[in-house]
């Protein structure tokens, strides 16, 4: 399968993907990174990798559907099965959603529907729950509503500071998106309505 990934920033994630995709029998490869920030690391990290790293700023278009329009452009010109967003930090306009509906997945720091949207890391926090983590979900035209596929769970210690927690959880994204990617990309994982279906059954 051919992943292209969406960024803004460092790209964590992006590299966990990539790492696994070394593994000769991980089903997928990265065939582009794309960003709306020019700036973002994880463009290096695409280039680093030998993948082909694309900056396509928001900034040079009138409004969020003509830049939509030239992201799906970009992205269908790569022929990509699975579109993963990993800390692409907009929201997508329901044309762009729906024309990739079913094969676009985001990952999301906090345990939906808990936290939908900023900041989740001190709201958690804030709000004194001992339990926090990440979930890996569908994406549909609701921000941060699409069905979830896997979460993991951290605990929230006593004293911890956003940035201890939000380690804490980075360490498990790590983990379970390049599980989900793979699951995809295996044809395991569909969307069917309101929900993310795994199929258990073990491939030939
Ligand atoms: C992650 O915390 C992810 O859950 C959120 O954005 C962050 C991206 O981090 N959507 P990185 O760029 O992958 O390091």
């Amino acid at each position: 399968s051919r992943i292209v990934v969406l960024i803004s920033g460092g790209g964590t994630n992006l590299q966990a993907i990539i790492d696994a995709c070394t593994n000769k029998n991980y089903p997928a490869e990265v065939v582009a990174v794309i960003s709306n920030k020019v700036d973002a690391y994880g463009l290096t990290r695409a280039k680093d990798a030998g993948i082909e790293a694309v900056a396509l700023s928001h900034q040079n278009f009138e409004n969020r559907e003509d830049y939509d329009q030239a992201l799906i452009q970009k992205i269908d010109s790569f022929t990509a099965d699975i579109i993963v967003l990993a800390g692409f930090m907009r929201i997508l306009t329901p044309g762009f959603v729906q024309h990739y509906q079913g094969k676009l997945l985001n990952i999301h720091p906090s345990l939906l529907p808990k936290y939908q949207g900023l900041n989740t890391h001190q709201r958690a926090i804030d709000a004194g729950d001992t339990e926090h983590g990440v979930s890996v979900h569908f994406v549909t035209e609701e921000l941060d509503g699409g069905p979830v596929i896997l979460q993991a769970k951290v605990p929230v210690f006593e004293g911890d500071n956003v940035d201890d927690l939000a380690a804490r959880v980075h360490e498990q994204e790590h983990r379970i998106y390049p599980l989900v990617v793979k699951w995809f990309a295996q044809k395991r994982l569909t969307m069917q309505g309101d929900n993310a279906v795994l199929d258990h059954n073990i491939l030939p």
